[in-house]
């Protein structure tokens, strides 16, 4: 049996990001997680829509007193770069869309992780930050002191062996903000990263897509019409089969580890040159003798994971 996780979600919701939303939202319906918080961040598209985006997912859920986070509105040091041609100009393009009831928590999201996380018994929270890194960097940078409160940094973001999806080198999330995921990658919080290698493996096929249509719900049809409208770029610009589940595999892999498999390895993120801005460097090989501080997870039963997200969509109105 899986032990109960308690899990915060740091999100720019994004199609994926709804897939991943709603689906701990039906985790914690079936009782698998203790689902705390999402805090929010710029990224696919500005922090305004994300942070609307996200309330309005929880609307959806039922979960409309569900606390929500908004952070940083930019990265680190880099300016935004978003990406409403994947997502839509709203970034939940697929959907109608409303005025959200969940309200937003009138704390920012940074100090809401620091004061959170310090209050946590030891090794006690996940995190899954499924967005650019800025409010994790932030919040471990200003208070180091809480990484003694993770119990795992589940994050989505990254490419090695699988070519990068904003520019050849790079992965959108690390993209963004590379300065960010460099500071959490190299803060010795555990971590786990569910890179392009492993995302581009676990997509939303027709029959797939079909399971959520014809759930008896109305978020089952919701999503599907969501990822179907996702699911075009990635078709045509990658030749994969549909639309990949980029933020639900870091939420699964949080809660069904057993699904994924990778290796532990030191990894780093180039910060400086604007050729490979955002690109990862993997030590597969462990050739700079170099300690581990990640495990880079590369394979996936796909079958088995889509499983668990139309078990936990079924959970929800
Ligand atoms: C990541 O970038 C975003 O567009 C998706 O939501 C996902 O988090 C994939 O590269
Ligand atoms: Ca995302």
């Amino acid at each position: 049996m899986n032990e109960k996780i308690r899990l915060i979600i740091d999100t720019d919701p994004g199609q994926d990001d709804a897939a991943a939303i709603l689906m701990a939202h039906g985790l914690a319906k079936r009782g698998l997680i203790d689902f705390m918080a999402l805090t929010v961040v710029a990224g696919n598209v500005s922090l305004h829509h994300t942070a609307t985006n996200a309330r309005i997912i929880c609307d959806w859920a039922g979960e409309t007193g569900f606390p929500v986070y908004a952070g940083a509105g930019k990265p680190l040091l880099r300016p935004l770069v978003t990406a409403e041609e994947v997502h839509g100009k709203t970034g939940l393009d697929g959907a109608e869309l409303h005025d959200p009831q969940c309200p937003l928590q009138p704390v920012h999201a940074v100090p809401y992780l620091i004061d959170t996380l310090r209050k946590a018994e030891e090794a006690s929270i996940t995190l899954c930050p499924i967005g650019p890194l800025t409010n994790i960097a932030q919040a471990i940078s200003l208070a180091p002191d809480i990484v003694r409160g993770i119990k795992n940094i589940v994050l989505m973001g990254g490419n090695y062996f699988e070519a990068g999806n904003v520019t050849p080198a790079a992965e959108f999330n690390f993209y963004v903000d590379p300065h960010a995921a460099q500071i959490v990658l190299q803060s010795g919080a555990p971590i786990t990263v569910l890179p392009l290698d492993v995302t581009h493996k676990a997509c939303i096929t027709t029959p797939r897509m079909d399971v959520l249509r014809k759930q008896n719900n109305t978020n089952g049809k919701r999503l599907a019409n969501i990822l179907q409208s996702y699911e075009r770029f990635d078709t045509q610009k990658f030749g994969l089969e549909g639309g990949p589940l980029h933020d639900p595999c870091a939420i699964a892999c949080a809660v069904f580890p057993e699904l994924f498999s990778g290796k532990s390895c030191r990894v780093d993120v180039e910060t400086q040159s604007e050729l490979t801005m955002g690109a990862c460097v993997v030590d597969w090989w462990g050739s700079t003798g170099k300690p581990a501080n990640a495990y880079w997870v590369t394979d996936v039963d796909a079958d088995a994971m889509f499983r668990e997200l139309a078990d936990s969509i079924r959970e929800l109105p």
